[in-house]
């Protein structure tokens, strides 16, 4: 039965909370170290409290965590004693990117401290109200006026006094609450932005990110929406608007979530090369290969239904995957398919009926424009799939009518196997689809047959990793690059290009490679490269034609496929089917701006200016 789920949505959070409290005596080198493991995460400033009884200690830092660290280690010995904490990873919403502004915030008197995630979006009128009453603030930021109503609300106990605090704050947040007269209780609160706590033998740990946790648990409670939990010792009690809640931890078993570069320049060419396992792992999910047959169950719900159009809502690469998607479901399934960029989708009407499927697509699920809409489709009652990459997310949790892509933890911000899997989760979909309408038993067997070969042919591209770096790194010696593709390769040059664009900075257009005639033409000279994907499937010759349009210019054309005559740099590519060559051309796409962006020295696993989530309306 479906659940109505009731979304909060917060509109920036790109910072984490972290906290700890239990048996071990060197808190202030745990939440470093998560701190440390997390780094890549956006975030501008990072702050920690660390106490033991009543002895508390604040450091806060601006800039990277490594700057926290040696502030810590200058301030703190490795011995000093310590066993609870709590630590936070700032991205400024209110007020710059201080010091002062960094969390904790305290009360006046620094005995309660707070760590926020999100925003208050009553604090201006909260503050003057606080700030007539006597209170003094230190920050610009909305997170202090928490601090200052829990002391204006103090009565004694820590659970009480948040209980009546909470209702007088409205927006979205995460909080985690210590006060200095409670050393062995915590208070954490969730509306809206993720909060998760877990346990082990050494004692209780919190995180707004599941993977964390898993580095560390192995039970694992989720607050819902509008809960709060009290934890004292090893006990803890949930309660929302007053009233108890009982709820068991969970075992964590995601221990596949554990990131580490190994020995890898960066974490997007691990992950680039992770993808023949991503494959693997999808099939064996997925498929009977016994006797070519799907997993049912992985489309839980669908068994019955017999849609007649599908609407994909998504962002970012996320939106590529679901454009590539949507030639798959038109083209395999005959399905009438939709695509929306979750931001724009915001303001059009929606067609919500019963032969409609809204299908959302994201990596991390916490993308506020995606989950805007899905909310505005729930409330419709409308019918929602979710294709998401990330366990433990609060959409999977809401609903059980999904896929989960199983592409492992993504770290680098460029997502590379995360788009990989989800273009392979919805072909699977399509196939579904299409054979709940018909299709016949030998085409259904010859896409599988070939789907089953993709990770030998992804490897087969490795053995070419020298050849595509040496022409990545000339590719680094321009300022403007176009990318050309047709049919089943115009969502991977649009997501090839978008990849550039992150890792690069370098300029980059996508286009149909037939539109190129009705004005891109224009801007193209000899500076321009072309990146030309040129499978050999049905519109071969088409494109043989928009080659050469480029070529009689004498343009600079980078052949992806093809015969490689008319072309500078030439990568051949094994043959496939042609609705499974974008699984082929996009892993030359990630490995051309991978080393495009090497050569030019970029951060390539944290590009400025961006966050693995994108939790910003
Ligand atoms: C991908 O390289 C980008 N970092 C970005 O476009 C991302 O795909 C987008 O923000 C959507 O994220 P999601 O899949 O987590 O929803
Ligand atoms: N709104 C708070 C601030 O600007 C919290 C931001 C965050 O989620 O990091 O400090």
């Amino acid at each position: 039965m479906r659940v109505l789920i009731s979304l909060y949505l917060f509109q920036k959070n790109m910072c984490w909370i972290y906290g700890y409290m239990g048996d071990a005596t060197n808190t202030h080198q745990i939440l470093l170290r998560w701190l440390n493991r997390l780094e890549y995460r956006g975030y501008d400033s990072a702050g920690i409290l660390v106490g033991y009884g009543s002895e508390q200690k604040i450091v806060k830092s601006v800039g990277k965590v490594s700057a926290l660290t040696n502030k810590v280690s200058s301030l703190i010995a490795e011995s000093d004693v310590y066993t609870y904490g709590i630590a936070h990873t700032r991205w400024a919403t209110h007020g710059g990117v201080t010091e002062e502004n960094t969390h904790p915030h305290t009360s006046t008197e620094s005995d309660i401290a707070v760590v926020h995630n999100g925003i208050i979006e009553n604090y201006a009128k909260l503050k003057k109200w606080l700030i007539e009453k006597w209170y003094t603030f230190y920050s610009e930021t909305d997170s202090e006026v928490i601090a200052k109503l829990l002391e204006d609300n103090r009565d004694g106990e820590l659970l009480s006094t948040v209980e009546k605090t909470l209702p007088m704050l409205s927006g979205a947040y995460a909080l985690l609450i210590t006060h200095k007269e409670s050393p062995r209780s915590m208070v954490w609160v969730r509306l809206g932005s993720p909060l998760l706590f877990g346990r082990n033998k050494d004692g209780i740990y919190f995180s707004s990110d599941a993977q964390a946790l898993a580095w560390v648990v192995d039970e694992i409670l989720h607050l819902e929406d509008g809960e709060l939990a009290h934890i004292h010792e090893w006990n803890y009690s949930i309660r929302a608007q007053g009233k108890n809640i009982f709820r068991n931890l969970e075992v964590f078993d995601e221990k596949d979530l554990l990131v580490s570069k190994w020995d890898y320049d960066h974490f997007m060419i691990k992950e680039v090369d992770e993808q023949p396992a991503v494959f693997k792992r999808i099939l064996k999910w997925r498929v009977n290969i016994e006797d070519m047959t799907l997993h049912a169950d992985a489309f839980h719900g669908m068994q019955n239904e017999n849609y007649k159009k599908i609407v994909f809502v998504a962002c970012g690469t996320s939106y590529y995957a679901a454009f590539l998607g949507s030639y798959r479901i038109k083209q395999i399934a005959w399905i009438h398919c939709d695509v929306e960029i979750a931001s724009e989708m915001q303001y059009l009407p929606l067609d919500v009926n019963d032969e409609t499927l809204y299908i959302f697509v994201s990596q991390s699920w916490e993308t506020a424009d995606t989950l805007e809409v899905l909310k505005s489709v729930r409330d419709k009652w409308g019918n929602t799939f979710w294709i998401v990459n990330v366990v433990g997310s609060s959409i999977s949790r809401m609903t059980d009518f999904g896929l989960f892509t199983r592409a492992g933890a993504e770290i680098g911000v460029a997502s590379t196997k995360a788009f990989v899997a989800q273009t392979a989760c919805i072909f699977l979909l399509s196939l579904f689809l299409w054979s709940r309408r018909n299709l016949t038993k030998w085409r259904h067997d010859q896409l599988l047959q070939w789907f089953l070969e993709i990770p030998d042919l992804m490897e087969e591209i490795f053995e070419q990793k020298k050849h595509i770096q040496s022409i990545g790194e000339e590719l680094s010696k321009y300022t403007d690059i176009f990318y050309l593709g047709r049919w089943y390769q115009v969502p991977i040059a649009f997501e090839w290009s978008l990849k550039m664009k992150e890792i690069s900075y370098i300029h980059s257009e996508a286009y149909p490679a037939g539109e190129l005639k009705h004005g891109p033409l224009a801007l193209i000279d000899e500076n321009v490269p072309i990146i030309f994907l040129h499978p050999k499937d049905m519109v071969f010759h088409h494109n043989t034609s928009s080659l050469q349009e480029v070529k009689a210019r004498k343009w600079l054309i980078c052949e992806v496929w093809g015969d490689g005559e008319d072309a500078d740099w030439h990568i051949p590519l094994p043959d496939t089917l042609d609705e499974l060559s974008p699984f082929l051309t996009v892993v030359v796409t990630q490995l051309l701006a991978y080393y495009c962006a090497k050569r030019l020295g970029r951060d390539i696993d944290k590009p400025r200016n961006l966050a693995k989530s994108v939790t910003v309306k």
